[in-house]
């Protein structure tokens, strides 16, 4: 037959088109991140982050309900020193129970109970005073002294009521000694998230400085992984999945999506993608000047992460997608 083959019947209408979609991005697969800080009721725009905000536990609290009414029902939570003098050489404050990051948890937790999950970023990167994610010695990250701080610092979330730990420090053997030293305190039921693979990139710019977690000297190339692999990343992954691993992650999403795939067909975990920090700052940059449709051009990343095969996403966007029916 020479009939004319018509794809086009099934986008006549958008009810048509709705119909036929092949995915639906659901508000209850994003994970929201959240800054804090010490001053209760503080609320500070980030500025290479419009529209979102380093809080206060007061402030946080409200933006939580927030979330939560919107139907985003995870947060991820990165902490600080109490002042930026408290960073110290081996950033001890990081596993202070009385910390900004444990008050936090247990705020959260009184609340609003298990409709939240707390999701809490484990490193030593904001509360070193060289601002590297392990212990230095000789100008150098050393590697298994630096995962019982790592360790340390997850016990003392989970003792404050954390759902889930995420280290995102990539140091070799965290996921083991986080389990082990969870599991010896009872405290089976707290999960991991794995930042299992994550590149070293320069997507990271805008985050750093709302963390104030930048190096001091070098980079975090002998930590963070090198952009140009892909067989790498499957063997991070396999060894977080091997060590005890919840939940994967990959990040970057957007400059990763081939990584996100290859790991989802890889793996058979959970797998989170996390839309990073220089990835929202560049479209809000170019949104500001009108040269970009925020709304559309946002809506086209998230499903792009989507169909890479991400069941989670943890993007600064989520708020905005969902309140602005972006989806
Ligand atoms: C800390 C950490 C970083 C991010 C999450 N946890 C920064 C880094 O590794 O330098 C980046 C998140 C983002 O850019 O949105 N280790
Ligand atoms: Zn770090």
């Amino acid at each position: 037959m020479n009939i004319i083959k018509r794809p086009r019947r099934n986008r006549r209408s958008k009810a048509i088109r709705d119909l036929n979609s092949e995915l639906s991005i659901s508000s209850k697969q994003f994970i929201i991140p959240h800054f804090l800080l010490a001053k209760k009721n503080a609320k500070e725009e980030i500025i290479s982050m419009p529209g979102r905000y380093r809080l206060g536990i007061d402030k946080l609290l409200k933006e939580v309900d927030i979330d939560l009414k919107l139907g985003i029902k995870a947060i991820l939570l990165f902490g600080q020193t109490k002042d930026a003098k408290d960073k110290s050489r081996d950033g001890r404050q990081a596993w202070d129970p009385n910390g900004t990051l444990q008050g936090a948890i247990r705020s959260l937790k009184a609340n609003f109970g298990d409709d939240v999950v707390v999701i809490t970023d484990v490193c030593l990167c904001a509360y070193t005073d060289h601002g590297h994610c392990g212990f230095i010695q000789n100008e150098k990250i050393v590697n298994d002294k630096s995962i019982e701080a790592i360790a340390k610092i997850a016990l003392s979330h989970a003792e404050a009521g954390v759902d889930i730990v995420a280290p995102s420090d990539m140091l070799d053997g965290r996921v083991k000694k986080i389990r082990t030293t969870l599991d010896k305190e009872d405290l089976e039921d707290v999960g991991i998230m794995s930042y299992a693979v994550k590149y070293a990139s320069a997507y990271y710019g805008p985050f750093r400085e709302a963390a104030d977690s930048s190096p001091v000297w070098g980079d975090r190339q002998t930590y963070q992984m090198d952009i140009r692999n892909t067989k790498e990343a499957i063997r991070e992954a396999k060894i977080d999945e091997e060590e005890g691993a919840d939940i994967l992650m990959v990040k970057p999403a957007l400059a990763f999506l081939d990584i996100i795939k290859a790991v989802s067909s890889e793996s058979s975990l959970p797998l989170s993608a996390y839309n990073v920090s220089g990835e929202y700052a560049s479209i809000k940059a170019a949104a500001e000047r009108g040269w970009l449709n925020e709304a559309l051009v946002v809506r086209e990343n998230l499903y792009a992460i989507a169909r890479a095969g991400a069941n989670q996403i943890i993007s600064y966007h989520a708020r905005d997608a969902i309140e602005g029916r972006w989806l």
